[in-house]
């Protein structure tokens, strides 16, 4: 059994902590957590391995792995050469890592306490239902409904042609990085910024199938 999950703030997606915290994963003989990071994962390892220890099954394995960093107000996503060069080096720590799994190697975290304290700071700004406040939508939108489709929790309704969001947000960052008129902007900080969407990752995989 295995969760492979990004990244945010300093922590573990609410919606992912929510399901490792009521899944029962007692008859799992094996446990493997893989996540992907950008800029600074903090403590991230520790706060899942924890979150899961206290659900009944700490996992026997956690690892991190450096992507791109899509955090949008704070990044310009890599392009070209550079990006090219951060996926040759991401390929190759899930090569380790799938390795590492496939032999059922133990793998348990320990961070340091000064990225654990970061953590706990910087984690505690998510709160699902402000979340999406400074998201809105350019009058270059069409309408095209692609936001609604690839928003993972169905907080997008399209009406009138526009966005509307509707406050139980996850913070994914799909809504803004799959508008193919890059028409939704966050406040005022991803204006000319560009946009990211993980080569090997088509439009349609994250399309909701309903
Ligand atoms: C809301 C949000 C918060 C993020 N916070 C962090 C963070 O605290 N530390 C970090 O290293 N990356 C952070 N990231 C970056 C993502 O973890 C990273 O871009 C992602 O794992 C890339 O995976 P992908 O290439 O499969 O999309 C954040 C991304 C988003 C959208
Ligand atoms: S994806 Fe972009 S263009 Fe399409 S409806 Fe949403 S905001 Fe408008
Ligand atoms: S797609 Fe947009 S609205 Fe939906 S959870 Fe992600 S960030 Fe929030």
């Amino acid at each position: 059994m295995g969760i492979v999950c990004p990244v945010y703030s300093l922590g573990v997606p609410l919606i992912v902590a929510d399901f490792v915290k009521n899944a029962d994963l007692s008859a799992a003989e094996y446990v493997f957590v893989i996540l992907t990071y950008g800029a600074y994962p903090g403590a991230v390892e520790d706060m899942i391995y924890n979150i899961m220890e206290a659900a009944g099954r700490a996992p026997d394995y956690v690892t991190k792995v450096k992507m791109a960093d899509n955090y949008l107000p704070v990044f310009n996503p890599p392009t070209g050469e550079k990006l090219e060069s951060l996926m040759r080096s991401a390929r190759q720590g899930f090569e380790v890592a799938a390795h590492e799994i496939h032999e059922k190697q133990k793998k348990v975290p320990h961070s340091f306490f000064i990225h654990k304290l970061m953590g706990r700071i910087v984690y505690r700004s998510m709160k699902g239902d402000a979340l999406d406040k400074e998201f809105h939508a350019d009058p270059t939108c069409n309408g095209c409904g692609t936001c609604e489709k690839v928003c993972p929790v169905k907080n997008i309704t399209i009406e009138q042609e526009r966005p509307v969001w509707h406050h139980h947000c996850e913070s994914c960052f799909a809504c803004i990085h799959h508008c193919p008129e890059k028409a939704i902007q966050f406040g005022s900080k991803t204006r000319g910024k560009g946009r990211y969407r993980n080569p090997e990752v088509s439009l349609k995989d994250l399309m909701r199938k309903s």
